[in-house]
């Protein structure tokens, strides 16, 4: 039987700091209402120079430091998000190709802040099946740039980053003990981005009407996530036939300190068993429990044979809850001399493999055209 086991982690944010005393200056709030309300006191905020698949390629490349994986053996790069660098192509297309997973097929998949425990559960799946050996899984958004920043409801609220996983072909029994997916599509007004589908197609009006930027009816929100954490929760214990005494850790989505507490109160998880840092980047969407996992695991609270129980909510309106077995040591070895050249000449040597590609398909549009331009003089 194949199991899938997590063999490598990364994450990355963006170096700009915003607090909430910086919002103060830019909308009618204050630093003592977003905390009591959220529990969030700053977030990171991309560069300009900064996407979806750069936070993606950076968290990808420790993940596969960690795993000591060549690109090159990833055989799937799967990206969780619901702000692509592009409406097309793919941002796990651009990840693929920045981090040199030469032999990978990519595709994004879109569950909102639910789409990290998704992408677990499709990668996992992949693997267990035997059609795949090694897959990169990817949770990375930047909701900074669909938020409107004259939008006090909304704009305290977010942050950008990115985390990663390396997931690997096992025949021990680890990785994924269970998994609860959900999707609620009557609640798609709750949360939601109006203009620049096809629905409504971006335009002018739409962006006099800000119809371009997140909406969202918090308290229906919130009253949903409550409920749909402590229910898909216990599913997922249920389904793994663990009580939660069983488990380790619980990593929440990092949406609200408020949500998060009243789903643990209710399920009687006591606070030390949950791990919590939407205090320092706000809700990061896709990639919040990745990054809240690697920081629990740099922190020391996350060890082989640990159980970990995932749990994500959002827009869809869409859930996922996931039981966890780690698998390997969380001791970081450092990197030996000779393993860190091999490394770097495998990245160079993709690297390479990559720009004979890009030029060989330039040398061959300029063919094309010339081609063209040929049989136009003779056809005139
Ligand atoms: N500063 C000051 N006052 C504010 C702010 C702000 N930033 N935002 C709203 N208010 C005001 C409102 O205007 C309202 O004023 P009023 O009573 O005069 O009308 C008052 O505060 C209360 O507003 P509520 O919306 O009822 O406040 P609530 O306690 O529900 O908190 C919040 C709002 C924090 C948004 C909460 O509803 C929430 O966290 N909801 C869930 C949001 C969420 O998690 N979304 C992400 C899902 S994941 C994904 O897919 C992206």
């Amino acid at each position: 039987m194949n199991y899938a086991q997590i063999v490598g982690w990364g994450y990355a944010v963006p170096s700009r700091v915003m607090t909430n005393l910086e919002l103060e200056k830019m909308v009618d709030t204050t630093d003592e209402w977003i905390r009591s309300r959220t529990g969030i006191v700053e977030r990171r905020i991309a560069g300009p120079k900064e996407t979806t698949s750069s936070l993606g390629i950076r968290a990808a490349q420790h993940a596969l430091q960690v795993a000591d994986l060549s690109p090159s053996k990833l055989d799937l790069v799967i990206v969780a998000t619901t702000s692509p660098d592009y409406p097309m192509p793919s941002s796990a297309a651009i990840v693929q190709d920045g981090i040199g997973a030469t032999k990978a097929g990519a595709f994004d998949l879109n569950a909102a802040c639910s789409g990290f425990v998704y992408a677990l559960s499709v990668g996992s799946g992949l693997i267990a099946s035997g059609q795949y050996e090694n897959i990169l899984i990817v949770g990375a958004d930047t909701l900074s740039r669909w938020v409107d920043w004259t939008d006090r409801a909304t704009c305290v609220l977010f942050g950008d980053g990115a985390g990663a996983f390396v997931l690997q072909k096992t025949d021990s029994p680890t990785g994924l003990r269970s998994c609860v997916l959900g999707s609620d599509g009557s609640g798609v007004n709750a949360l939601l981005v109006p203009a620049g589908g096809t629905k409504s197609p971006i335009s002018l009006e739409q962006i006099q009407n800000r119809q371009n930027f997140i909406k969202m009816k918090g308290p229906e929100v919130y009253r949903f996530a409550v409920n749909v954490m402590v229910q898909a929760a216990r599913q997922a214990l249920s389904a793994a036939e663990m009580s939660v005494d069983d488990i380790d850790l619980f990593i929440p989505h990092q949406a609200n300190i408020r949500i998060i507490q009243s789903a643990m109160k209710a399920l009687k998880i006591p606070p030390e068993k949950v791990f919590t840092n939407v205090q320092h980047y706000g809700n990061t969407s896709a990639a919040s429990i990745p990054i809240a996992l690697c920081e629990a695991i740099a922190e020391g609270r996350v060890h082989q044979g640990s159980h970990l129980a995932l749990v994500g909510f959002g827009a869809g309106l869409s859930w996922g809850a996931a039981v966890l077995h780690w698998g390997v040591s969380t001791t970081s070895v450092p990197e030996t001399w000779w393993k860190s050249m091999v490394r770097n000449v495998q990245t160079q040597e993709e690297a390479l493999r990559l720009f004979a590609l890009k030029a060989h398909r330039r040398l061959e549009l300029a063919g094309l055209d010339a081609f063209r331009r040929l049989s136009n003089g003779h056809d005139a």
